[in-house]
């Protein structure tokens, strides 16, 4: 191979994974990574981090309902999480006598916690590279099941690293009892609602209780009255002693998504052609939403989950489209695509490869997406529970509204050769899309017989079941497909062997994972800083009984009026107040959310939650001097189940320090 020059070495350094804080980095391989760890501030070993022989921190942490992360906090199975991993449970626990999401929820006695159907927690019982098993002709369902059998309530799965160049087998022992134990009313766990969401400052209190229950011989039983709190191997001491700027970070927890190694065909998809499509679409959903939300109270709570869930990814690929073209992120790819075709010798023909498979394969997936954000985020039916509702005949407008919008959306968007048949003839025949979703609506509405949506919902089907054969998959969280896949083994191969000091880590893929960096701050423009810290003052200073998002608890007024802050008082920028969230560099995505954020001793300082929005296209290039996580301080954590909740006695299983 040709010598490097230094100037392309240098470009290429700059253009590889991972410098600073980047990277989400397999636990037992974590002894790669312990020296930088270490010089950054961390006292602890890898052995601390991940082991097989003995209690390590990844015995406390778990997979909390299949999507977000928690940690154990107590040595009878305390947990802590998000709210907004909770929400499900707190809110189907929500009635009108008891409204938890509103009052919030604090459970007295262990009697009073709140047993949850369809939640449960996986601990990570150890990981292991099989790629050589596999290459040697064992089949993953063979490894899966001989790992299951090993012991109650374990599960496995086998998952591609580097898009299948190493493969690892992680075997889970699986929770099925997991009682809620407490929540803040929304005004504190979800203060700020959406419009804070993704934002810095932040003062959201974002966290829930829980506790999980095992057999009399702690192991995993399905629920019963007659289970215990279950004995963890493992649980976080909580430090009460505070962040500050340059303090070493670490969150320990199950990153679910990310594409670091993509090509500039993928990332000018996703910045110029994706993003912008569905962020428009579901500018149209939310406009009519909050419109009727703020026309009408009963509406405004009937969509208010919605709302939410259409403007968390609509917020976030805003600020990734943003980040990707801030960075440059689609010139730097295809400059390092050069220098590999110059320095590698299959490069050119590798690249060539991939670039035709993306021309193949990139209109098809686009459809997909437009299909998903048109008419299949439309509802096929209306539940009778749904038609009982007060609210449901005040929907009609609103309801009407978004399958005309979503109808003229899809037939606008939606690549000519992938519009689904049924749909052009319903257009034909009524002489527009809205005419034609005005016809779908009232028989969807009125309920019955459906023939006009059930010919389009089957031919939707057919046409998003032949694109998933067009890519020859259905793993389709990414544009990608089968062959794509095998093309990039090959390629983050050769980058691997061609570039071995540079430190790679394998896309985040709901593997438990370790991020780690220092509590800081950011300057996003000239004269733009934002600090690390934020206070019970600025949530004061938002508190507005007349905004929903911004009306705290009385209690927390009174709080603040009388400063009774006890034990949880601190000293910030000259100020006695409450330490509320804080900003770390830590590299993490959705599924981070409610990780333990650890400080250089392993103790729990913080529950993440949250990225800024501008640091969003850290799920594809990550920007060290802007890209921050955003977490609850402990502290404050602590200060709303003592002060708010009157539930001291929850403290008292924790070890404080
Ligand atoms: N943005 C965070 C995440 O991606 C929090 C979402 C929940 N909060 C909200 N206000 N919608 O999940
Ligand atoms: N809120 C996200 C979650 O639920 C974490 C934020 C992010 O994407 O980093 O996982």
């Amino acid at each position: 191979m040709k010598k490097l020059t230094l100037l392309t070495l240098l470009a290429l350094l700059s253009l590889l994974p991972a410098a600073a804080d980047e990277g989400m980095w397999l636990p037992s391989l974590i002894a790669e990574r312990i020296g930088d760890m270490r010089a950054k501030g961390f006292r602890l070993t890898a052995e601390d981090i991940y082991s097989i022989n003995r209690a390590s921190m990844k015995d406390a942490v778990v997979l909390f309902d299949g999507g977000c992360t928690g940690e154990l906090v107590s040595a009878e199975g305390l947990l802590l999480t998000n709210h907004h991993c909770g929400y499900d449970a707190i809110q189907r626990h929500s009635t009108v006598e008891h409204d938890y999401l509103t009052d919030g929820f604090w459970a007295r006695t262990r009697e009073e916690e709140l047993p949850n159907r369809d939640l449960n927690v996986r601990f990570l019982v150890r990981m292991e590279e099989v790629t050589d098993r596999l290459a040697a002709g064992e089949t993953p369902e063979e490894i899966i099941a001989a790992a299951c059998a090993e012991g109650t309530g374990y599960k496995a799965s086998v998952e591609q690293m580097y898009y299948g160049d190493q493969q690892f087998l992680f075997v889970y022992e699986q929770f099925d009892d997991v009682r809620l134990v407490a929540a803040p009313p929304s005004s504190i766990g979800k203060f700020g609602g959406d419009t804070d969401n993704w934002i810095w400052p932040r003062h959201t209190g974002d966290f829930s209780l829980f506790r999980i229950y095992a057999s009399k011989d702690n192991k995993p039983a399905p629920y019963s009255p007659d289970n215990v709190p279950y004995r963890p191997k493992k649980h976080f001491t909580i430090s009460t002693k505070g962040v500050k700027e340059g303090d070493f970070t670490m969150i320990y927890g199950f990153p679910g998504n990310t594409q670091e190694y993509i090509l500039s065909d993928a990332v000018e998809y996703i910045a110029e052609r994706s993003d912008p499509a569905k962020i428009a679409i579901r500018d149209g959903r939310l406009e009519i939403i909050s419109r009727a939300q703020e026309s009408d109270p009963a509406l405004r709570i009937h969509y208010a989950a919605k709302h939410a869930a259409i403007a968390n990814a609509w917020k976030k690929w805003q600020g990734e489209a943003l980040g990707l073209t801030r960075m440059k992120t689609l010139e730097t790819k295809r400059q390092q695509e050069e220098l590999f075709r110059r320095e590698n010798p299959r490069g050119g023909e590798l690249l060539d490869a991939m670039k035709a498979e993306y021309r193949r394969i990139t209109t098809p997936y686009f459809a997909r997406e437009i299909t998903l954000e048109t008419l299949r985020a439309l509802p096929a039916k209306y539940s009778d529970e749904e038609r009982a509702e007060e609210v449901f005949a005040a929907r009609a407008k609103i309801e009407r509204a978004l399958f005309r919008r979503l109808f003229g959306e899809y037939a606008r968007r939606c690549p000519a050769e992938y519009r689904v048949p049924a749909f052009l003839d319903g257009v034909a025949r009524s002489g527009s899309p809205e005419a034609f979703a005005e016809e779908v609506f009232e028989e969807v509405w009125a309920g019955g017989d459906t023939p006009l949506s059930d010919s389009l919902r089957s031919g939707t089907k057919r046409m998003l079941d032949h694109i998933t054969w067009l890519l020859g998959t259905d793993r389709l969280r990414n544009l990608t497909s089968s062959r794509l896949n095998d093309l990039y083994r090959e390629y983050v191969h050769e980058l691997r062997h061609t570039w071995p000091e540079r430190p790679f880590y394998p896309d985040a893929n709901l593997t438990l994972r370790v991020a780690y960096g220092t509590i800081a701050g950011y300057e996003y423009a000239d004269g733009e800083y934002h600090k690390p810290q934020t206070t019970l003052d600025g949530i004061i200073a938002k508190d507005n009984p007349e905004i929903y998002d911004y009306d705290i608890p009385q209690s927390l007024r009174d709080l603040y009026a009388s400063k009774e802050y006890g034990r949880w008082a601190s000293e910030i920028d000259g100020r006695r107040t409450v330490p509320v969230c804080f900003l770390a560099t830590n590299h993490t995505t959705g599924g981070n959310s409610g990780s333990p954020v650890l400080n250089a001793d392993g103790e729990l300082i913080g529950i993440n939650f949250d990225r800024t929005w501008r640091s969003t296209m850290s799920d594809i290039a990550f920007d060290p001097s802007i890209c921050r996580n955003i977490a609850v301080d402990i502290r404050y954590v602590l200060f709303v189940i003592d002060r708010v909740g009157g539930a001291g006695h929850l403290l008292r299983e924790m070890k404080l320090k």
